[in-house]
């Protein structure tokens, strides 16, 4: 029994009506990542399409962080343009530092492209500096909300953020490496890490690596003491010696070579120092960063369908927690009391 073709072309003109007053109806969702890319990043920017289109959102993806945002660079994305890139690092969406978003000429041009693109809320992957952006866009009237993501982990308001695992295991897999090598030629190896100012990733990474020291900005040891931890690691016959150092210690890898090749009687291993670099941004997104970008993912669509905006979602006690943004923007992460204390019993 064929349909009516009459019936059928009326039944086609009044889904193809339905269908464009949806997507006029539907409240438009964009979505920016910002600041250093971090393993995990897809994985979030995947979720806020997925769980924003399960919503009711139409999502659109901007390109370039908040320079994209000042200059208009809106897409709309559906779950086509998110397949298969949760196991990537980087960012589909690109992102930038900047500095344009400082000044109230830029704050006022995002605005105006957010509000020609109709956009209801804006969702910002990154870290600190990004996050202090969001707050800026937040604190003149605009709906946005953040999730939390960098490398450094030391954003307030989350006890974790993406990419930070995933760039650790970078630096174990160094360690494992340089290890190697230092104990073929018996020398004592400087590693320097990424952090900025926080030494998250060198404490983690130097406490699970098995580091004779960590250098970081929470333990602020001159290098006399550093060099006596070498020197008893050496009269205990070891073969070998790494010291994790934070970029943003007080004294950083150079510093310290300075330090050492004038005392190079002392320490009595050859040193040797590398510096690690951006190599520590560009891996694989582990486990652990696929599922943080999934969950801060959907609970930041899940916060957007509730208008609950202007906070940063980031993880606290195993789950989901968000905190202003007015708080994120003028608050450094605590540093880890525990960290420094586990840090402090393996250099001996
Ligand atoms: O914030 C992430 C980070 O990788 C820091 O650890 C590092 O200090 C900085 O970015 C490097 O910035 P850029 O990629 O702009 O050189």
């Amino acid at each position: 029994m064929f349909p009516h073709a009459n019936t059928d072309r009326l039944n086609q003109d009044h889904t193809h009506a339905m269908v464009v007053l949806m997507a006029a109806n539907m409240k438009r969702l964009a979505v920016l990542t910002s600041g250093g890319d971090a393993p995990g990043m897809n994985a979030a920017i995947r979720a806020v399409v997925h769980a924003g289109m399960a919503r009711g959102f139409a999502i659109h993806g901007i390109d370039h962080g908040f320079t994209g945002l000042i200059n208009g660079n809106f897409r709309a994305l559906d779950v086509s343009d998110v397949d298969g890139i949760i196991q990537h690092a980087g960012t589909v969406l690109g992102t930038t530092r900047c500095e344009a978003l400082r000044t109230e000429s830029g704050c006022a041009a995002a605005i105006r492209t957010l509000k020609e693109n109709e956009i209801s809320t804006l969702i910002v992957v990154g870290g600190n500096g990004s996050q202090t952006g969001a707050w800026e866009l937040a604190r003149r009237g605009v709906s946005v909300i953040g999730i939390a993501s960098t490398i450094d982990n030391d954003l307030f308001g989350t006890d974790i953020s993406i990419g930070a695992t995933t760039a650790i295991d970078v630096v174990l897999e160094a360690i494992g490496r340089l290890r190697a090598t230092a104990g073929s030629m018996r020398r004592a190896f400087l590693l320097e890490v990424m952090g900025r100012h926080c030494g998250y990733i060198a404490l983690m990474a130097g406490i699970v690596g098995g580091a004779e020291a960590i250098v970081a900005p929470e333990i602020n040891w001159e290098p006399a003491r550093i060099m006596q931890t070498l020197f008893a690691a050496h009269t205990r016959g070891k073969s070998h010696a790494i010291v994790v150092v934070a970029e943003g210690a007080s004294h950083n890898a150079q510093a310290l070579m300075n330090y050492f090749h004038d005392h190079a009687d002392a320490l009595q291993f050859e040193l040797r120092a590398t510096t690690l670099g951006h190599v520590q941004r560009g891996a694989a997104p582990g486990v652990f960063d696929r599922m943080l970008g999934i969950r801060l993912g959907v609970a930041a669509i899940e916060a957007a369908a509730e208008q609950h905006h202007g906070v940063l979602m980031g993880w606290r006690d195993g789950k989901p927690a968000s905190t202003p943004l007015a708080d994120v923007a003028n608050h450094a992460r605590p540093a880890d009391g525990s960290l420094i204390d586990l840090a402090k019993v393996f250099a001996m």
